[in-house]
């Protein structure tokens, strides 16, 4: 799906609901929020201690879960369910697959994501360019459209963590994103940096996908 068509399906999931189905929707023009579908729930932040200890049984679950696991698919697929269910200020939680030199949305949880992302935009796009975690406590700062792609007006703050292979080779973005600003901080990075080099660069990887 072609950028523009994208963005006119994202803002008719967002702004068709409202105005079927709320009462006070005609006077609420759409802004930097949305309501949420029935399925996804706001963000709560986590205090340091909360985190730690939060951190330590999802790497203890997805260590169980995919010990002796290779595929690519199954390992994101897995990161996804365990950090979405481990962490409550994760709103949106997925993968963006580098594939012909551009990122392609890969498997996630959450609203519909962004189907395309340039290497040169958003915050997924500065990732995969400096190869560096970034986190963003309030993406809303950012200018919008080249800095930040606002994929679901709700998400307020996120970090985003490049994923490598076993030869240090670029394969993926890993993106957590919150409704709550400010959700992201040195212990996600250390744990997710972990997670990441365990199960992509040191175990097996076979790639589901072409690059
Ligand atoms: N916010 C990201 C785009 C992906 S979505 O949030 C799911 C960015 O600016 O790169």
């Amino acid at each position: 799906m072609k950028e523009k068509e994208q963005v006119k399906w994202v803002s008719y999931l967002f702004s068709a609901p409202l105005f079927q189905f709320s009462n006070n929707l005609s006077t609420k023009p759409m802004s930097a929020s949305a309501e949420m579908p029935y399925f996804i729930k706001p963000s709560v932040n986590m205090n340091s201690e909360a985190k730690k200890e939060a951190y330590e049984i999802a790497v203890a679950e997805i260590d169980a879960i995919l010990n002796e696991e290779s595929n690519m698919i199954m390992k994101m697929a897995t990161f996804n369910c365990i950090l979405k269910t481990r962490l409550p200020y994760c709103y949106w939680v997925g993968f963006y697959i580098v594939n012909d030199g551009k990122l392609i949305v890969g498997p996630y949880q959450g609203t519909l994501g962004c189907l395309h992302i340039d290497f040169s935009k958003g915050v997924c796009g500065k990732t995969a360019r400096e190869q560096k975690t970034q986190i963003v406590g309030e993406v809303h700062a950012l200018d919008q459209g080249s800095e930040h792609i606002a994929c679901d007006p709700n998400s307020q703050s996120e970090i985003v963590l490049p994923v490598f292979d076993k030869d240090k080779r670029l394969i993926a973005v890993f993106d957590l994103d919150s409704s709550e600003t400010y959700s992201f901080d040195e212990i996600d990075k250390h744990y997710l940096e972990r997670l990441l080099k365990t199960h992509f660069e040191e175990r097996p990887l076979i790639k589901a996908y072409i690059q």
